[in-house]
Formats: structure tokens, C-alpha cells, sequence
């Protein structure tokens, strides 16, 4: 089914100049409920208010982070949603105000703005811009940034649009502060990573830890957010990378982006932070938790070394706290957290596509499986089986 406009419907051929301004009906997956399989509705997207812009979303993949907001998380205010945040499309039409973007270019959504006016973005330090849809609603995970309403609804109700970004569906909008412009030529079916999972690994090696060359650094968790610190590690010039996962069949991707050691902690009777002790001589330089787990985040910090040991958390969970005895922090290993690795998200993306295009980067390797969206609940249950890395979705033909 392509792209349809309302009120009078004209097929399958698409032209901004038609749709622009016009409530598109199009195909998405519909979250319905808690732990429910995702279903193929059609569904009607709004044009884009001020300050917003309207995306034909090209390719898509599924992340941890929808499988945890599906399935895990109990929620009266969760559903019905689209799910989806990692994703890249065209620029369909755009609303009032919106300078930056027009009809026809490619872009990648963002679950963290750069408005380059608030507090946050005019420091140097972080990437929390206070335009995010975290921030606008502190505790909500839905909106559009600019007036905290959805653009999207099916059989007559409303549904929430997950991160800001809602990528699970041919046409999305977004707030304009949260949409990163990229070259023409980037491939979109490999550009849908940089939205999430691999910016977030490589960006919280880089940034947040900032480890050094010749370091030691061991990653708990080898999805395609480990894999990607690992290869940010690779990229600072460590020279132990030590992979550690309770999946084996993922150490030989991660030996390809890097890692120069693998670690199953199932394997040994001591604690995995014992283990990485007694390899390093009493701890790595930098770690990073990339599991959503917070026991495996506290293995993480208790596996670097006392005095300058840094510990990055990475992975997604608001239903548990971590903890640790105060000496580990008193002893001089510090704690971080980082989000989307630390970039500032609209001017840094496509630096990250330029490495990509010049060959410095990785993408490709990890796409583990492509299906059509309507095998959405497929890639959902590879994730959960551990048999995939990325599964790109892809949404539509000739792009
Ligand atoms: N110890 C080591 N590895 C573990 C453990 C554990 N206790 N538990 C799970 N893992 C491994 C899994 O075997 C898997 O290889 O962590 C990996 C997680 O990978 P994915 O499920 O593919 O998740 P990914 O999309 O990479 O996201 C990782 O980042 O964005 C967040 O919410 C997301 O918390 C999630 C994390
Ligand atoms: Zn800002
Ligand atoms: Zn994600």
C-alpha cells in the first residue's frame, strides 16, 4: 500500500506538492498494549505544526530500547504508541518557521535535539538540549517536542509518538530541533543506525569516557551498542579490548570491530570483576556497560582499576537502582552515564556519515538481517532470541 491523502484518496503516487499540508494516511506499526505484537494498521499523520517537518521514513531498525518499552514496561500512558527511533527517511514537507530543511532532503530523526539556544547546548559538555522531548515533559517518552501533541492517529485515537520520533511508520513528524540533515548520497538503509545504537556505543568510547591509546578496556554486552564502543575503543588507540557476554555467538562480531579478548562470565566461578582483575592486574583503564542490567552496570565500574578507573553506564533501565559500596567511588574510579554517546546531535550525526562515507566508520557490518516493515514482530523476536545485531526494516522502494 503506498502513501494516501485525505480527504480524497489518489492511489499509490506520491508528490510532496500534493501531500504537503495534508493529513497523509500510510502504513505503520501500531503498538496496542503491554507485551502485545506490533500490528500493521493504517493510520493518518498530520502535517507538520510549527517549527516541525514531516518525514517519509526509508529504513528503520529495532533497538533495545522498543523491545523494553514494549514489553517490560508497565505503563497506562505507553499505548497505543509507534515505536521506533532509529531511522532515516526524505524530508516530505515541512511546517511554518522551519528554515533549516525543505522538501527533499535526506535526513536522520533524533531522540536528542540540538535547539543551539538553551543552557545545555550552549555548553560544551553535554548534549541534553532542553528542547528534548525528556525535557519539555520530564517522565513522558511521548511527544513532538514543540507542543507536546501527537500528529499521528488510527481508528479515531490518538497515538503517542515514542522517543519524539516514531520511526515504525511510513511518515512521521519531528521537531525540527531533532532532525539531523545528511548528504544525498549516504544510503539510508545504513544511515537508520546512526540514530541510535551505533552513535550511542562509539560516542560513549570517544566522548564520554574518552579513553586513551594504549588502554585497557573491557564492554559488557555485545549488541550493536557494545559492538559500536567496542569499536570506539578501537578507534582511541586501546590496545586491550576485552568483549564481555553470557552470548557467545557475538564474540566473533565483536573481534571484527576490535576486541582483542572475549569473556564469558558464566564460564568462571569468580565474579566477572575478579576475573578482569586478575587479567589486567588489578583492573581495566575504562569499561562500558552496554546491557540495560544494573548488576552488570556495577560489575562494570568494580571491574576498573582503583585511582583512575572510568566506568561508563550506556544501557537503558528506569525500573531498578545501582548500586555499590562508596569505597569503589573513594578509591578514585568515576561513575559516568552518557546519552547518545555525548554528541550533540544535529551537527554531529553527519560528521558521523562523512566517516561512514569516507570509510572510517563501520555501518555496514552491523546489519545482521533486512526484512519489510509488516515483519516488524520478526525483528522484534531475533532481538529477543539473540540471534540478530541490527534487522533494517525497509519501508518503501526506489530509494
Ligand atoms: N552480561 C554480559 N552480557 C549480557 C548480560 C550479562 N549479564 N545480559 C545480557 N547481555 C548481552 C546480551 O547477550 C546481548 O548480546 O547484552 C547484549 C545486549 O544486546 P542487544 O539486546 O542487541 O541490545 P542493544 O540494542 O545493543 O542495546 C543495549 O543499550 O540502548 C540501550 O536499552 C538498550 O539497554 C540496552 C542496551
Ligand atoms: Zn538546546
Ligand atoms: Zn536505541
Amino acid at each position: 500500500m503506498g502513501p494516501q491523502i485525505s480527504p480524497q484518496i489518489i492511489g499509490s503516487t506520491f508528490a510532496a506538492m500534493t501531500t504537503a499540508g495534508k493529513v497523509i494516511r500510510c502504513k505503520a506499526a501500531v503498538a496496542w498494549g503491554l507485551s502485545q505484537p506490533l500490528v500493521m494498521e493504517e493510520i493518518e499523520v498530520a502535517p507538520p505544526k510549527e517549527r516541525e517537518v514531516r518525514i517519509k521514513i526509508v529504513a528503520t531498525t529495532v533497538c533495545h530500547t522498543d523491545l523494553y518499552f514494549l514489553r517490560e514496561k508497565s505503563s497506562s500512558e505507553g499505548f497505543p504508541a509507534v515505536l521506533g527511533h532509529e531511522g532515516a527517511g526524505i524530508v516530505e514537507s515541512v511546517g511554518p518557521g522551519v528554515s533549516r530543511l525543505k522538501a527533499g532532503d535526506r535526513v536522520i530523526p533524533l531522540f536528542v535535539s540540538q535547539c543551539g539556544e538553551c543552557r545545555f547546548c550552549l555548553h560544551p559538555e553535554t548534549n541534553h538540549c532542553n528542547m528534548n522531548w525528556s525535557s519539555q515533559r520530564p517522565g513522558k517518552r511521548y511527544d513532538v517536542g514543540s507542543d507536546t501533541t501527537s500528529r499521528m492517529k488510527c481508528k479515531g485515537q490518538t497515538l503517542l509518538q515514542f522517543m519524539g520520533t516514531s520511526t515504525f511508520s511510513e511518515y512521521t513528524v519531528v521537531n525540527e530541533t531533532a532532525v539531523a540533515k545528511i548528504p544525498d548520497s549516504a544510503p539510508l538503509d545504513k544511515m537508520c543506525l546512526l540514530g541510535c545504537g551505533v552513535s550511542t556505543g562509539y560516542g560513549a568510547a570517544i566522548n564520554t569516557a574518552k579513553v586513551k591509546p594504549g588502554s585497557s578496556c573491557a564492554v559488557f554486552g555485545l549488541g550493536a551498542v557494545g559492538l559500536a564502543a567496542v569499536m570506539g575503543c578501537k578507534a582511541a588507540g586501546a590496545t586491550r579490548i576485552i568483549a564481555v557476554d553470557i552470548n557467545e555467538v557475538k564474540f566473533e562480531k565483536a573481534k571484527l570491530f576490535g576486541a582483542t579478548e572475549f569473556i564469558n562470565p558464566r564460564d568462571h566461578s569468580k565474579p566477572i570483576q575478579q576475573v578482569l582483575a586478575g587479567m589486567t592486574d588489578g583492573g581495566v583503564d575504562f569499561s562500558l556497560e552496554c546491557t540495560g542490567n544494573v548488576d552488570v552496570m556495577r560489575s562494570a565500574l568494580e571491574s576498573c582499576v582503583k585511582g583512575w578507573g572510568v566506568s561508563v553506564v550506556v544501557g537503558y533501565t528506569d525500573t531498578h537502582d545501582v548500586c555499590t559500596r562508596p569505597l569503589q567511588l573513594l578509591s578514585g574510579r568515576t561513575w559516568k552515564g552518557s546519552l547518545f554517546g555525548g554528541y550533540k546531535s544535529v551537527e554531529s550525526v553527519p560528521k558521523l556519515v562523512d566517516d561512514y562515507m569516507a570509510n572510517k566508520l563501520k555501518l555496514d557490518e552491523f546489519v545482521s538481517h533486512t526484512l519489510p516493515l509488516d515483519s516488524i514482530n520478526e525483528a522484534f523476536d531475533l532481538l529477543v532470541q539473540g540471534k540478530s545485531i541490527r534487522t533494517v526494516l525497509k519501508l518503501s522502494t526506489g530509494h
